[in-house]
């Protein structure tokens, strides 16, 4: 199996492109954020708070996640709840980066996020899947773009979506999760070893993906000799 591993931080991009270079390949794409989200989303739902450890760890065993493909879109399911429109809101965000860093929780996602990856091609997206959860991919990138060019998107999504933020906030919550992100005890966002850089800053979308296509071919030829 081949495996594509690609990290870097919030709102770089990472979902639609690597979800388009998938396509591409005829991969499986893995968006895993959506699982941390998941997590947050039932965290906060029982009432407790995401921040506290404690509390999250309290919650996992009652916890079943699935993901699921609905015309070539990963779709989450939360205890057999369709939860993808639900986790994409700002406090689902901060939920998810406050789960993400209790070691717990990894642990409770790493098998899973491995499994994928044994009986799949897959293009995986997350913060430490070249670093941790698949060292071994053939092929690693690490995906980023300026923090006010990927507000600017994050803006422009949350924008068509309805949803009623103000710049400076979008702003303010990428470099607070950047920052949570890189900062956390455990699997903080770094670039692997080994991962080609990809700054998709000043890109139009079709260039970030013609860039990626480019990194993973010249990466499936090396593999391949
Ligand atoms: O990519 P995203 O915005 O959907 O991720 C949501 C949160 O989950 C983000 O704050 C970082 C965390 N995350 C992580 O720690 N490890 C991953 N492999 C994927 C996401």
């Amino acid at each position: 199996m081949i495996s594509v591993a690609i990290d870097g931080p919030a709102g770089a991009g990472k979902s639609t492109i690597a979800r388009a270079a998938a396509q591409a390949l005829g991969f499986l794409y893995v968006d895993t954020g959506a699982l941390y989200r998941a997590i947050g989303l039932a965290v906060r739902r029982s009432g407790k708070d995401p921040a506290d450890g404690e509390a999250v760890c309290g919650c996992l065993p009652s916890i079943r996640l699935e993901l699921g493909y609905e015309d070539g879109v990963q779709q989450v399911y939360l205890n057999g709840e369709n939860v993808s429109a639900a986790i994409r809101t700002p406090e689902a965000s901060m939920d998810a980066s406050s789960v993400s860093a209790v070691p717990a929780v990894r642990e409770f996602l790493l098998e899973r996020q491995r499994e994928i990856a044994r009986q799949n091609n897959v293009v995986m997206d997350g913060r430490d899947i070249g670093t941790v959860v698949l060292p071994n991919a053939q092929i690693k990138i690490f995906l980023t773009a300026s923090p006010e060019e990927r507000a600017r998107r994050r803006y422009e999504e949350l924008r068509a979506k309805g949803e009623d933020t103000a710049p400076e906030e979008v702003l303010k919550d990428v470099m607070q999760r950047d920052y949570n992100d890189t900062h956390r005890a455990v699997s903080p966002l770094r670039q692997a070893e080994g991962a080609v850089l990809a700054d998709t800053t000043g890109k139009t979308l079709e260039e970030a993906i013609e860039l990626m296509l480019g990194i993973i071919r010249a990466g499936l030829e090396e593999a391949e000799q």
